[in-house]
């Protein structure tokens, strides 16, 4: 049975939930699920923006179906190719044989590439600030080129001032019932996914981001329609200025977290006292986290999140202990910039995780290491207890130093 939403007279969410994916693309944990957004506009001509994953494509069929009431589905705007919403263009351009298909030249290219049924007789084309009126909407469209893939474009409907964002703007998680932001406690239970979703799928794509939150800044946006996770319609600034941030490796707030790789228990003892000391020099809400134990998508969004950073590894097979030499490779990939950061090394025999972990953040842009690495040779004595307490009173001194700037 449907089950869409009607967001205004002539505008409705046709997308579905999902609640059984374990790993979006088949690598990040989604314990809340995901939502897939799909837009329909009942104007003289129908408009659909975006279609949705194969998991809710029975669901999403039943929707249009219903909303069309036998109409024809006009046109079928193609924000995004990934197939997370592109998987049901082949069936809507079989049970809609009058379907046009928008999309910019790459768009199209990729529709080939995906699909074998015939699209140049469908095609509309489109680039930079073309426009399509459909009757009382006009929509323009906006090239958003790796907000998150080559094709990527965002679409806005000047008639009602919304912005159909792609993924920017979206989210983990599924929707319960409400669709809005302002109908959820977003900061308490959303935002942590959100981050989350940002810095894993767009987050290297910052300079990307920026370009297109210049040309958004010449909108006059009342609502934000992303293709996942819940629908903007107030405290828009407040969201983009977290992608401001988030996009221009700006740290979200003067915060620690330690990140540890540990295999027996001692090198997670030597964050745990640099922690300890850390909070009795004031240092709050420190996060914390054992690279073995939690995925590396959350603490790369932590990492963002944070201001300091610290790394402590065990030498494993004479390098980064696995799961730590994961966690930097990821933060390298996803292009993190511009952070204080320490180290803690271990070795029994040769500690050589230190110095390997230094030469993979050697080439993150604009990171500053605070103090000297402090060296465990299989666990914490007091010479390295008095190691670790100036290591913390020289992080405690920068973020204060950062707090007053
Ligand atoms: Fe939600 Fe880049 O796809």
């Amino acid at each position: 049975m449907y089950c869409v939403k009607q967001m205004r007279e002539d505008l409705y969410w046709v997308g579905g939930t999902d609640r059984r994916l374990a790993l979006f693309e088949n690598m990040y944990p989604i314990p809340r699920g995901v939502s897939y957004n799909s837009y329909l506009v009942m104007d003289e001509q129908t408009v659909l923006l975006d279609t949705v994953d194969r998991a809710v494509s029975d669901i999403f069929i039943e929707n249009i179906e219903h909303v069309l009431g036998g109409r024809e589905l006009n046109y079928l705007i193609v924000n995004h190719m990934e197939p997370d919403h592109c998987a049901v263009i082949g069936e809507l351009a079989l049970r809609h044989p009058e379907l046009k298909i928008v999309g910019n030249a790459k768009t199209l290219t990729m529709i080939r590439q995906f699909y074998d049924f015939e699209v140049d007789s469908r095609a509309v084309t489109v680039k930079e600030g073309d426009t399509l009126s459909t009757g009382r909407h006009t929509f323009t469209f906006v090239m958003a080129p790796m907000v998150h893939w080559p094709e990527v474009m965002v679409t806005y409907d000047a008639t009602d001032k919304i912005l159909y964002s792609a993924d920017a703007f979206g989210t983990f998680g599924a929707m319960s019932g409400n669709l809005y932001a302002d109908e959820v406690n977003f900061d308490r239970d959303w935002m942590d996914d959100a981050r989350r979703y940002y810095t894993n799928i767009v987050g290297k794509y910052g300079p990307q981001v920026q370009m297109l939150l210049k040309k958004a800044a010449g909108l006059d946006i009342s609502m934000i329609c992303p293709l996942h996770g819940p629908i903007w319609r107030t405290d828009i600034a407040k969201f983009i200025e977290k992608y401001d941030r988030w996009s221009s490796y700006r740290p979200e707030e003067t915060a620690v977290l330690i990140a540890y790789g540990s295999v027996y228990g001692h090198t997670e003892n030597a964050a745990n006292i640099l922690a300890a000391r850390l909070a009795d020099l004031g240092i709050q809400n420190i996060a914390m986290y054992d690279a073995s134990a939690t995925h590396p998508s959350v603490i790369l969004s932590e990492a963002f999140r944070c201001s300091h950073l610290v790394f402590a590894s065990s030498t494993y097979n004479n390098g980064i202990f696995t799961a730590m030499e994961t966690l930097l490779t990821d933060l390298k990939a996803h292009n993190l910039q511009n952070r204080k950061y320490a180290l803690i090394q271990n070795g029994s025999w040769a500690p050589a995780s230190g110095k390997l972990m230094g030469e993979m953040i050697a080439s993150f842009k604009g990171f500053e290491q605070i103090g000297e690495t402090v060296t465990l040779k299989s666990s914490v004595k007091d010479e390295q207890r008095q190691a670790l307490n100036a290591l913390a009173d020289q992080i405690a001194a920068s973020v204060q130093e950062t707090q007053a700037v």
